[in-house]
């Protein structure tokens, strides 16, 4: 096996990593649990360096967060400059360029032909709930549908609106009331026990049902969706599904969220998702690989929508810092000059062409399924009954990370490893990483 970025010198984790995290255990909240406990010193494209000295190839880019590559150099230039000239005034109180700018690019970046505007926030929850706020107040309504395996983030309404009772919801309630659910196109599990293509994706019609069986269109403020799911398993619906939820959300006066705080910014081989399936969401929510690592959201959608809250409705202190605006126009520009959307094609490609062969032999390799560089892998005991392997995933993970690939995974099973590396990834670093997930995928198969 050609070894060239991954560097492991110590056991896993090192002795520094068990200290820190040993002091961790003692005054760091239980609930923040840690995926990977080595401790990070520095990271740069897709590799990660921790305080032993240890050298990983990252294929969690920060979950999704740095498709640009860590520490991308033409970002932290732009970080510093700013720092050199003011850290935060509060746009509300003392407005500056950035903030605009930044709104420009996003409003022609994102879908659709008509007037848009944008507003920005710190973190993809926070962008949800604002979406929420937004769409209430457009269209004097309070109901919500969202999709069964969805993840719109942790606070009130955003963990409301998400589906997946552990480890996120469970002993948490109450929850925000007048949020209805439905199916989401997850054709490895249908919900309607039916085949793709002849299933003619009915799992849709579920929404056009909720508006009789469920709540009144004229009680609906929105319905949300992940065009790809992320934290349900990286479900890729047929691209007959979300066309299809748009027709109906449009047939009954009901505007669309599409939050693309995964999928955004050119993961799946466009620069928002929802480009693949031609829809044009009333709003779109964006977080995550929008600034670099930098906490910043956006909400982005019809500019008559947006415009809907009263004067003083949407806001924060920080929200839209200028540290996180600077580094996410420097993120535009990279997008705008290099094709990091082909790029993320290619290396779905590459990542899916390798594991689709692997799965000839390694029989818990369920399912391989991919938009773009948007790949999952699900793991099941048993291709006939597809029971999840929960566990032998987190075992694939733990034997990835002392061999030095650092591989989430997600699924409403929690058996679906996902492939989030940089987009700046080289094919070297990429066939590295495949050939260690290959040695782990192996000896855990033959576990089974
Ligand atoms: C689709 C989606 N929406 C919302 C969120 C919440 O974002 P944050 O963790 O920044 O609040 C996430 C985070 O994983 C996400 O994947």
């Amino acid at each position: 096996m050609a070894r060239c970025a991954i560097d492991i010198m110590t056991e896993i984790p090192g002795p520094k990593s068990r200290e820190v995290m040993e002091r961790a255990g003692r005054v760091v909240a239980r609930p923040v649990s840690v995926m990977a406990p080595v401790v990070a010193a520095k990271a740069h494209g897709s590799l990660v360096t921790d305080v032993d000295g240890n050298t990983y190839i990252d294929l969690s880019g920060g979950v999704g967060v740095v498709n640009v590559g860590h520490n991308n150099d033409a970002v932290v230039d732009a970080i510093k400059d700013q720092a050199g000239r003011f850290l935060h005034t509060d746009y509300s109180v003392i407005p500056y360029d950035s903030y605009v700018s930044l709104a420009e690019e996003l409003v022609e970046l994102a879908p659709g032909d008509g007037p848009k505007k944008a507003c920005f926030f710190n973190s993809g929850a926070e962008s949800v709930e604002n979406a929420v706020k937004i769409a209430r107040a457009a269209s004097g309504r309070g109901g919500m549908i969202a999709f069964e395996g969805a993840f719109h983030g942790r606070t009130l309404m955003a963990l409301t609106l998400t589906s997946k009772p552990r480890p996120y919801k469970e002993g948490l309630g109450p929850f925000a009331p007048e949020v209805y659910r439905v199916p989401y196109a997850y054709c490895y599990r249908c919900p309607l026990g039916l085949e793709y293509p002849v299933c003619g994706v009915r799992c849709a019609e579920a929404l056009d049902r909720a508006f009789t069986s469920m709540v009144a269109p004229s009680d609906t403020a929105a319905v949300i969706i992940e065009p790809v799911q992320g934290e349900g398993g990286f479900v890729v619906p047929p691209p007959e599904f979300l066309p299809r939820i748009a027709e109906i959300c449009r047939k009954h006066g009901v505007f669309l969220i599409v939050d693309e705080i995964q999928t955004g910014f050119c993961r799946t081989g466009r620069v928002f998702a929802c480009q693949h399936y031609g829809i044009e969401p009333d709003l779109l929510c964006l977080a995550k690989s929008l600034a670099a690592g930098m906490p910043l959201s956006a909400v982005v959608g019809r500019a008559d929508v947006m415009d809907a809250p009263a004067d003083g409705r949407i806001g924060g202190t920080y929200v839209g810092n200028p540290l996180a605006c600077a580094a996410a126009l420097e993120v535009v520009k990279i997008i705008r000059g290099n094709d990091l959307s082909s790029r993320a094609r290619e290396i779905g490609a590459r990542i899916t062409r390798r594991l689709k062969g692997m799965q000839e032999n390694i029989t818990i390799i369920g399912d391989v399924r991919s938009l773009g560089a948007m790949v999952g892998v699900e793991l099941v005991r048993d291709r006939e009954t597809k029971e999840p392997a929960s566990a032998e995933t987190a075992k694939v993970i733990a034997k990835a990370m002392k061999r030095g690939v650092i591989i989430p995974r997600c699924g409403i099973y929690s058996n679906v490893l996902r492939f989030l590396n940089p987009l700046t990834i080289t094919d070297a670093e990429l066939d590295e990483a495949l050939d260690v997930l290959e040695v782990c995928l192996t000896e855990v198969n033959a576990l089974n």
